[in-house]
């Protein structure tokens, strides 16, 4: 992390804590994730994106979105997703604009598309962080979650595209969401983030269909997605394991704990959701939210009206306040997990001690 990016994120944490002392609207968000499609080219049996038919922005309104986004909070990270980002062929052209105003870009993708042409293509538009899903490894469970057995080998193909054009600049990550159907797959998806040599595997566990179909607190009763307790403990024992001998895990422990509240009951969550201040999510016809999960309505369209004021007028502070704290849970196991502050200061003081302990012996 740049030295300047580092000072943005500070700056806007400390607004955000002002801001909810004061009442003054001076919160900024500091996570943006920009839905830039809902189409997509697979049918996941546990997303309901690809069935969408909602408006895709151009090229040229999501630049101005990009420049809008820039112009407000400076030094940014923003995150490409969908649907499937890579079925815009815009994608590189994209990731070019917001990294040439200086935005360290990410991707999520499923891998499907992402051979050697369009890796490098991305890795010169100046893209820093790339997220494959990684759900099995086996033509079976491929088959069970997609309806198709050639997944593993073409999200495959995309890793060993991605390390092929990234040279060091890039990072490298798997996402994989834990249900009942790849549990046992988890620990080869480690060895395969080892063998490859990526920076790692981050999980989250499932939740009902990504924001769109709210089926109630009770949608894991009877879901076939849903692991059995026992099964997510045996699994979450394996994680925390790997990721105590030095694995691949890129999830902080203190998320992979939370991981077995949420398995053995997702209607609480112990860690508050931090969305309501530091989260922007723009969907693909330019309706803005600040939780991905979409638990309130939209706080207004940035095709009619500039982001700022969007996020700062009284219609849109009222639905944030609405969400503020949300123990809900879904957003905590996904992007919006934050480390707490005693955690962090607990890795400090260790990592003090331990190059004190040095010092004397
Ligand atoms: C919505 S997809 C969009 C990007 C891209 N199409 C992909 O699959 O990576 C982003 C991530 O959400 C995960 N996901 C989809 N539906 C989910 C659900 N119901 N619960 C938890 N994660 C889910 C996918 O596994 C993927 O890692
Ligand atoms: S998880 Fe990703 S690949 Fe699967 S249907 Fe949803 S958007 Fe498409």
């Amino acid at each position: 992390m740049s030295l300047r990016f580092a000072t943005a994120q500070c700056w806007s944490w400390l607004q955000a804590g002002l801001g909810r002392l004061s009442g003054l609207p001076l919160a900024r968000p500091s996570r943006f994730t920009l839905v830039l499609t809902d189409r997509c080219n697979l049918q996941c049996m546990f997303c309901s994106m690809w069935n969408r038919r909602w408006e895709n922005m151009s090229t040229d309104l999501w630049k101005r979105i990009l420049d809008e986004l820039v112009d407000w909070v400076g030094p940014m990270h923003v995150v490409f997703t969908g649907g499937e980002p890579l079925v815009r062929d815009d994608l590189p052209e994209l990731v070019r604009h917001a990294s040439s105003r200086g935005a360290c870009c990410e991707i999520n993708s499923n891998g499907i598309s992402l051979d050697e042409r369009a890796a490098g293509a991305l890795v010169q538009s100046g893209l820093r962080v790339a997220n494959v899903s990684v759900l099995g490894l086996t033509s079976e469970t491929s088959e069970r979650l997609y309806g198709r057995r050639d997944v593993p080998e073409r999200v495959r193909r995309a890793l060993l595209s991605l390390k092929a054009a990234g040279g060091h600049g890039l990072r490298i990550q798997m996402l994989t969401t834990l249900l009942a159907q790849n549990l046992h797959e988890v620990g080869g998806i480690l060895d395969l983030a080892e063998e490859l040599n990526l920076e790692g595997v981050q999980f989250q566990p499932i939740y009902q269909h990504f924001g769109d179909n709210h089926e109630g607190v009770a949608w894991f009763q009877g879901n076939p997605l849903w692991p059995r307790v026992s099964d997510a403990t045996v699994c979450l024992d394996l994680i925390i394991e790997r990721k105590k001998r030095g694995g691949r895990v890129v999830n902080p422990l203190e998320q992979l704990e939370l991981f077995r509240g949420y398995l053995a009951d997702p209607t609480h969550c112990r860690k508050p959701c931090v969305a309501a201040d530091a989260s922007l999510v723009l969907e693909c016809d330019g309706s803005v939210y600040a939780c991905v999960f979409k638990p309130a309505g939209p706080l207004g369209n940035v095709q009619q009206m500039a982001l700022r004021k969007l996020w700062t007028q009284p219609a849109a502070r009222r639905i944030r306040d609405g969400i503020r704290g949300c123990r809900a849970g879904c957003a905590v196991m996904n992007m919006n997990y934050r480390t707490s502050l005693s955690v962090k200061l607990g890795k400090y003081m260790r990592i003090y001690h331990g190059a004190n302990s040095r010092t004397r012996g």
